[in-house]
């Protein structure tokens, strides 16, 4: 059945005490709306539209840049989830189907929840979940008929709040009853809001069907303040962990490996300890990253070896076996199979060809102060240690550059080049220049006394 998901994120995350809005600050080295729309893009709806209010334009940017195909509605003012529902299903006319309100704020809702709503039999379908402490949640009133009504928590008896089955906000109904039920919603409440919830007392009362489906609590949970969403990245990493080790992916260390929502490791990886991974990263079959690595934007292929203490910045390509050692950085270059760049080396923006070791304390000098330039390596080149590759320039294959040269013109295939001062040695001239300074150290004491 044709699916069409509308994400409610206009909010302005008071309680988040901050400039930026709630749905962008990051969980998993991503903005907690990429979590929600990952997962409604999951169930692959034909629409989802974002309902953006509070900072919308920067809204717009982050939904453009996870999902390209949703599209982005503003609700000015924030009358209430049903008043932003409303706003959204212009979007959606003649759309026939099952629609899905989820929130941009509550990032570990399951796709396989998702589909066992859309899969539910009745007209209105609501995600709910026993609380363990239920707080300030909307609370299900449910009867043998199923579900009977939401009340909303200011607006409930001592009696309904003593009940432990809340709303997790999630509501699933038929596209055409869905525009009817929220077409009539009213604000007389207690918040003044158009409830999104009072749909379902709308609908028992035109004789249609509501039912809960159920999910864990965690599943649920909402980010509201710094705290909350602390305490979602720990459990976000958590499952990342626990994910990447049921695909076969060897931690050293689990709890001390930090992933990001798009983090793609392949299966007998393995990953040591105090690894960062930032967004856009994905690490090939048997491949292998030791402690203390930061990455992102970055492709690791099989065979290749990378740290201890290595940094991937994006657009950082390593082919098969490439070696990459300590303190090291690298930024959008591509190492094709078998280099060697072992030590206290910068390479940006530039291509290495096959097996060419690159020396300890080799930098690519890339930026003019104006403009990024690129330097070619071609393969099978050895650029001895400390040589700074002043860009743009190239050094042809199987070309070798003396250590601690400064490499300003292109350097022929197969040629040695030299940039670097001649040495002179002077015979017996240590002594003589140490017993100066001795004399010169003295003379500074005395003055002092
Ligand atoms: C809502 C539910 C409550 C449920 C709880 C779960 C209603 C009336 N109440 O309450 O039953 O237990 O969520 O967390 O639906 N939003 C908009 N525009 C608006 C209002 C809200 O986009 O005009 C968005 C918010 O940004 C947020 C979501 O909708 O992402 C929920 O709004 P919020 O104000 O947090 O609703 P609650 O009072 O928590
Ligand atoms: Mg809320």
């Amino acid at each position: 059945m044709a699916v069409a998901v509308i994400v409610l994120a206009a909010g302005q995350g008071t309680r988040m005490n901050s400039d930026l809005p709630k749905v962008l600050h990051h969980l998993g080295a991503a903005p907690l709306i990429a979590h929600a729309l990952a997962a409604a893009t999951a169930i692959e709806p034909a629409r989802v539209v974002v309902v953006a209010g509070h900072e919308a334009e920067e809204v717009r940017q982050a939904v453009a840049l996870f999902c390209p195909e949703a599209e982005v509605v503003i609700q000015a003012e924030q009358l209430g989830t049903g008043h932003a529902v409303a706003t959204a299903l212009p979007r959606l006319d003649g759309f026939e189907g099952r629609v899905l309100v989820l929130y941009g704020d509550t990032p570990f809702i399951r796709p396989e929840t998702l589909r066992d709503m859309v899969a539910a039999r009745a007209d209105v379908v609501v995600l709910g979940f026993e609380a363990a402490g239920p707080g300030r949640y909307g609370r299900l009133v449910t009867s043998q008929a199923g579900l009977e009504r939401i009340v909303e928590f200011k607006d409930a008896t001592p009696e309904e709040r003593a009940i432990t089955l809340c709303n997790s906000g999630v509501i699933c109904a038929d596209a055409a009853i869905l525009a009817r039920l929220v077409a009539g919603l009213t604000n007389a409440n207690a918040a003044g809001e158009y409830y999104l919830t009072d749909i379902i007392a709308a609908a028992r009362a035109e004789g249609l069907s509501a039912a809960v489906v159920t999910c864990a609590e965690a599943e649920t949970m909402g980010i509201n303040t710094r705290a909350e969403l602390a305490r979602a990245e720990a459990l976000f990493q958590a499952r990342a962990r626990a994910d990447a080790l049921d695909n076969g992916v060897t931690l050293t260390a689990p709890d001390t490996v930090f992933f990001a929502l798009d983090t793609w490791i392949g299966r007998d990886a393995v990953i040591g300890p105090n690894v960062v991974f930032g967004p856009g990263v994905t690490i090939e079959s048997g491949a292998e990253v030791r402690a203390f690595c930061h990455l992102e934007g970055c492709h690791i292929s099989r065979g290749a070896r990378v740290g201890p203490f290595a940094r991937l910045r994006p657009g950082a390509e390593l082919a098969e076996d490439v070696h990459v050692g300590n303190f090291v950085e690298i930024k959008n270059s591509i190492l094709d199979e078998g280099v060697k760049v072992g030590h206290l080396t910068y390479l940006g923006d530039a291509h290495v060809g096959e097996r060419t070791n690159i020396g300890a304390g080799t930098v690519t000098c890339n930026y003019d102060g104006v403009m990024k330039q690129h330097t070619e390596i071609g393969a099978d080149a050895f650029i001895g240690s400390d040589t700074m590759l002043v860009a743009p320039v190239r050094v042809g294959a199987g070309a070798l550059t003396g250590s601690g040269s400064v490499i300003t013109v292109d350097v022929p295939a197969g040629a040695v080049a030299l940039g670097r001062a001649r040495q002179e040695n002077k015979p017996g001239l240590a002594a003589k220049l140490m017993e100066r300074l001795r004399a010169e150290k003295a003379r500074r004491a005395g003055g002092k006394a």
